[in-house]
């Protein structure tokens, strides 16, 4: 087992993990097997930063979706920027500056997968009042300065790796205020829906998911299964 997502999510879920890669590197090296020409037409043109966690994303995919006997599938994406996975798989995809994750189960079993990594570094007390809800505000209050950050970075992190969960099923948007997140001892956390989306997302609906503290980064995730 290598990486940190095996440690907070099923063991039947496939992981791949790296550090960023530079595109143009891997391009100009001729090290380029892994990138799929379709994906490379969709990033022509962006910043070397969006290339780099990009084609990242797609070779830790593809090198995950190997796994399952499927070989170089282009993992185009519609206009919300969703990844369009293989239609007998489910996944989710999450990239810092520096780190890169994918995770990904047979859709049988899963119905969605939501996965988000964050630096503690990036958050700031200005964000508070746009990230949390009240309740979650009071909860920060109880800790010092340094561990506001880290809890506020959890909050947060959680609260993408629901919504990466919820859209692939509802295709709605949600603002961080429309739920909060209690973070609990052991390494667990719970989302509450604030708002309606539709018969599983109702409001005050909660969702389980794991969370894990690792050089000075938060891992998130949270799986749903077929009924
Ligand atoms: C989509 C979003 C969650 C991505 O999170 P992020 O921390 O900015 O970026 P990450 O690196 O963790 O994740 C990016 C990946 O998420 C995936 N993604 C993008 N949009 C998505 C969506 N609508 N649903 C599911 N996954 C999505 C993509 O795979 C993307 O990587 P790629 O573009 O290279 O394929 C965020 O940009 C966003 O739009 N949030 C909406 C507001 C919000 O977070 N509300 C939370 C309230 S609960």
């Amino acid at each position: 087992m290598t990486g940190y997502f095996p440690l907070i999510v099923p063991p039947d879920l496939i992981c791949e993990e790296s550090p960023i890669m530079s595109y143009s590197t891997l391009m100009e090296s001729g090290c380029n097997n892994e990138i799929h020409p379709k994906e490379s037409d969709l990033i022509s043109g962006e910043s070397t930063k969006r290339q780099n966690e990009f084609i990242t994303g797609r070779i830790c995919a593809r090198r995950a979706l190997k796994n399952l006997q499927i070989y170089n599938f282009p993992i185009l994406f519609n206009e919300h920027k969703l990844p369009l996975f293989p239609s007998t798989v489910k996944g989710s995809i999450a990239h810092t500056s520096s780190y890169c994750a994918v995770v990904l189960g047979l859709n049988f079993k899963y119905k969605s997968i939501g996965i988000d990594i964050e630096h503690i570094s990036k958050m700031k007390s200005r964000y508070f009042n746009t990230l949390c809800t009240n309740e979650e505000l009071l909860f920060l209050k109880k800790y010092s300065e340094q561990e506001q950050m880290e809890k506020a970075t959890i909050l947060f992190s959680a609260k993408e790796a629901f919504y990466k969960l919820q859209f692939q099923i509802t295709q709605k948007m949600l603002f961080f205020k429309d739920v909060c997140c209690s973070i609990l001892d052991d390494n667990t956390f719970s989302i509450r829906l604030y708002k309606q989306l539709d018969k599983q997302f109702y409001y005050n609906a909660t969702f389980a998911g794991l969370y894990y503290i690792s050089n000075e980064m938060i891992f998130t995730a949270l799986h749903l299964e077929v009924d």
